[in-house]
């Protein structure tokens, strides 16, 4: 009897001194951000911050081709977007996103090598599609991505599939699971932070464009699925949302926020703005170029419930609060800069 009481003891103090230790190892730093006495500061922890600059290296950009000689358009048969550059320029393209997408597969990932111009993988027509959507963020979401802009690296970091995209999770509806009706959160989930909170804040607001509030200006407001985005039960969405912004970006709340009146823009930084801006982007990404390619994906490439996959904060940003710690990467690839002529 004593001896397992003394037993149990030796394993459970470590166990508590970890407890009381708190989660974090030190040191941790800390960084004003806001005004005096506005508590605005942002938390860091140095090791934390090492591991991430790691992962957040940009590959060096690949030597300039030649501009002169016959144009893509005139040498072969089915360049559809990028038909204005020079042979050079193309082969130069192909090299590059062949690195950021399909390092160890080569050309074949999305060519069938006996016919270049064969439209036949899935993936060509995919990465058509990508090409423009690049074009489109760096040309007309400058507001967000100013003249840092994105290349296909920025997402893809050479996998395949991004390593950070959602889908719209499978129904969690089992009034008989042992669990109940779990209304949509309820259990920790990644996608919240490893909070309680709604884990699913993507379809309401990076999909769908519901108000994010807490502060209602009307009893009741809204009608449909997304009324009365103010009642209790539905401001958790936003804060889920909120957590997810933060984490993807590894920043506080104060990163954005004054939090002695979240919904005030007056007292924000201007991050915050630039931030408004970025879900809109997101939103537009997912309905305007990742909804439309769904038919295009084969079927292991879907949710569960049969949507494409989408693009968060996270799938740009991985943990920095500008991704790639802001290395303008799309400077020295102008064919993604602009919207290629019809
Ligand atoms: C991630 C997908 C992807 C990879 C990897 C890739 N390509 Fe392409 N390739 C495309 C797309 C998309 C087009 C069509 C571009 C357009 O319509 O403007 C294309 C078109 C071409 C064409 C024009 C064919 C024709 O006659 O229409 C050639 C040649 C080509 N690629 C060569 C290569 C080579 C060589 C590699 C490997 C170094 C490569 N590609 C790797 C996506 C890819
Ligand atoms: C804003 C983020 C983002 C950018 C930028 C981006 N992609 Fe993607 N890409 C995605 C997402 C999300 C998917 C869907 C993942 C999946 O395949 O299920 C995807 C899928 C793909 C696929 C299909 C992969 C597969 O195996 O199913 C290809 C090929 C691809 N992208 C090529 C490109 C190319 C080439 C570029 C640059 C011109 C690019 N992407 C830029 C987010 C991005
Ligand atoms: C990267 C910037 C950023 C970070 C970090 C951030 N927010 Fe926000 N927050 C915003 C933006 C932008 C909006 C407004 C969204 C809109 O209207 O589209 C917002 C809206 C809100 C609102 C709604 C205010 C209203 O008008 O009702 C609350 C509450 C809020 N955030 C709380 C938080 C909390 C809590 C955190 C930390 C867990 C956080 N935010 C982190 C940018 C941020
Ligand atoms: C397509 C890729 C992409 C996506 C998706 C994306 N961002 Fe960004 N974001 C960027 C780039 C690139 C920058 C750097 C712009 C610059 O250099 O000023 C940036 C900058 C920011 C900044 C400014 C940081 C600072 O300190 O100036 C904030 C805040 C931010 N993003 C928030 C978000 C939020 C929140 C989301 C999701 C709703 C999001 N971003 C989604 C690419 C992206």
């Amino acid at each position: 009897m004593k001896l397992t009481t003394k037993l149990g003891l030796t394993l459970l103090a470590p166990l508590l001194l970890s407890l009381l230790t708190g989660c974090e190892r030190p040191p941790i730093d800390t960084v004003q951000t806001g005004f005096r006495g506005t508590g605005m500061e942002q938390v860091y922890n140095p090791r934390t911050l090492l591991k991430q600059a790691s992962l957040n290296q940009a590959p060096a950009p690949a030597e300039a081709a030649a501009a002169d000689g016959p144009k893509a358009s005139q040498v072969y048969q089915n360049v559809q977007v990028l038909g204005d550059l020079s042979v050079a320029q193309f082969s130069r393209h192909m090299a590059s996103i062949t690195q950021w997408v399909a390092p160890d597969a080569g050309c074949a990932y999305c060519h069938n090598t006996e016919n270049f111009a064969d439209d036949g993988k899935y993936t060509k027509v995919v990465a058509r599609r990508m090409i423009q959507m690049t074009q489109r963020v760096n040309q007309d979401w400058k507001t967000h991505v100013a003249d840092t802009g994105v290349t296909c690296y920025t997402c893809h970091r050479g996998n395949h599939i991004p390593a950070n995209v959602w889908f719209a999770p499978k129904d969690r509806k089992n009034a008989n699971s042992a669990l109940g009706d779990l209304a949509g959160q309820n259990i920790a989930t990644k996608e919240a932070g490893l909070t309680s909170l709604p884990f699913d804040p993507f379809t309401p607001y990076l999909k769908d464009a519901a108000a994010i509030r807490v502060n209602g200006n009307e009893a009741m407001a809204g009608v449909g699925a997304y009324a009365n985005r103010a009642s209790l039960k539905q401001t958790e969405h936003t804060y889920s949302l909120m957590v997810h912004m933060s984490e993807s970006l590894g920043v506080n709340c104060t990163y954005c926020h004054n939090t002695r009146a979240f919904q005030s823009w007056e007292e924000s930084r201007p991050q915050r703005v630039t931030a408004w801006h970025g879900i809109r982007m997101a939103r537009e990404l997912n309905n305007d170029y990742m909804n439309g390619l769904t038919d295009k994906f084969p079927a292991e490439r879907l949710g569960p419930k049969g949507d494409v996959a989408k693009v968060n904060c996270t799938t740009c940003h991985q943990g920095a609060y500008k991704p790639l710690y802001g290395a303008a990467m799309a400077k020295d690839y102008p064919e993604l800069q602009a919207l290629a002529k019809p």
